[in-house]
């Protein structure tokens, strides 16, 4: 059954009606947005576990897609067979979308944990519903032992969690893989970036977004300077119908989701050839992309943002309707036209 917001009303208890899933999921955001004590309250209730569901489930989903088809080919090979361990799987988000993208592919186990019950059973009759062929897959309150290869991979719940007991937990299991998919605010940037800083110590290689853990971060750099500034991803995409007309109805876009993720490991990789990474949009001219971008200078050997004039001459006509909705966050395999300036590089992609 394909996993869309009807088919997750027909499937749910206790389904509330659309204005109470519209109320729900404002008292839902606000807990987000305030104390952290607060926040903890939807997931003992039923019918916000059941609101939460409908909405993040299906919108949550596509983002651990958009990130693995980011990453090295060699990379995705050998996460088939690792052990995912998805913590604060909620209903089940990202250990749904890991069987999802793997289908018919994967080796390894699936495990979610959360603390709470409501959302343990909720990811349970998801998993049931919707990928009832899958095994290995269970979800539960403790955190297993390392065992076999393992992912440790947190979304949206780095936050609620809070970084010290996550840096606990990576100490405890030293996973060969970190995952995390967190909101794309500022706050999240500065806990992300204090364990990107843990993570170095630790040996770690960067997989993405950065091209080495070894530099420190430009952006990070620049807000602890006193300037304000995050590095985000943007996935831009259209849902299904339904979800888009939910997410109209609660006011709340899903077309332009920010998002910080970043995936670590504790092997190095091979040796690959370091491109940009597209960090921001800026605008459309008539001859032009402007991107920001974050690249590991060859002159300064330093991790550096530049701003990229992408030429758009000699682009066809379909290359340039999908650049004009890019997500940010992708890889930016470009050549040098000229430097305008230290931080300003008219380019022409290179196209493969
Ligand atoms: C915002 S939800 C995210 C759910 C899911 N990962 C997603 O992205 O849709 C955060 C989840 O983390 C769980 N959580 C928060 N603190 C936790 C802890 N200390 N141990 C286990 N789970 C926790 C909550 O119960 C909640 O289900």
């Amino acid at each position: 059954m394909e996993l869309t917001y009807e088919n997750l009303q027909k499937t749910l208890d206790n389904i509330p009606s659309e204005s109470r899933v519209k109320e729900l999921l404002s008292t839902i955001n606000t807990g987000f947005t305030s104390s952290r004590e607060k926040i903890n309250e939807y997931v003992e209730s039923e019918d916000m576990v059941s609101a939460y569901t409908l909405f993040y489930l299906p919108t949550n989903i596509p983002k651990l897609k958009f990130i693995l088809d980011q990453l090295p080919a060699e990379v995705v090979e050998d996460l088939k067979e690792c052990r995912f361990i998805d913590i604060g799987t909620g209903p089940g988000t990202f250990a749904l979308a890991w069987l999802d993208y793997f289908k018919g592919e994967r080796t390894g186990e699936v495990i979610g944990v959360d603390k709470s019950e409501l959302m343990l059973k909720q990811a349970k009759r998801c998993q049931n519903h919707f990928f009832p062929e899958e095994k290995n897959v269970s979800f539960q309150k403790e955190i297993p032992e390392m065992r076999d290869k393992t992912v440790l991979f947190w979304g949206h719940s780095l936050n609620e969690m809070g970084l010290k007991k996550s840096l606990q937990i990576i100490e405890d299991i030293d996973p060969d893989y970190l995952f995390l998919i967190e909101p794309g605010t500022p706050d999240l940037f500065e806990d992300v970036s204090k364990l990107r800083t843990s993570m170095a110590i630790r040996k770690f290689q960067a997989v993405y977004p950065c091209a080495t853990l070894d530099k420190e971060c430009p952006v990070y750099k620049k807000s602890k300077e006193g300037i304000s500034d995050w590095c985000h991803q943007v996935l831009r995409m259209t849902h299904e119908p339904s979800i888009e007309r939910l997410s109209q109805i609660i006011n709340r876009n899903r077309r332009v989701m920010p998002l910080i993720a970043h995936v670590y490991r504790k092997d190095a990789l091979a040796l690959v050839e370091s491109k940009a990474r597209l960090i921001r949009y800026f605008k459309e001219t008539k001859f032009s992309f402007e991107w920001e971008v974050c690249l590991l200078d060859q002159d300064s050997k330093e991790l550096r943002t530049i701003k990229f004039e992408v030429l758009k001459k000699g682009l066809s006509k379909s290359r340039l309707k999908e650049l004009k909705k890019e997500s940010v966050g992708i890889e930016v395999n470009f050549e040098l036209v000229k430097k305008m300036s230290e931080s300003l590089w008219r380019v022409r992609l290179n196209e493969e």
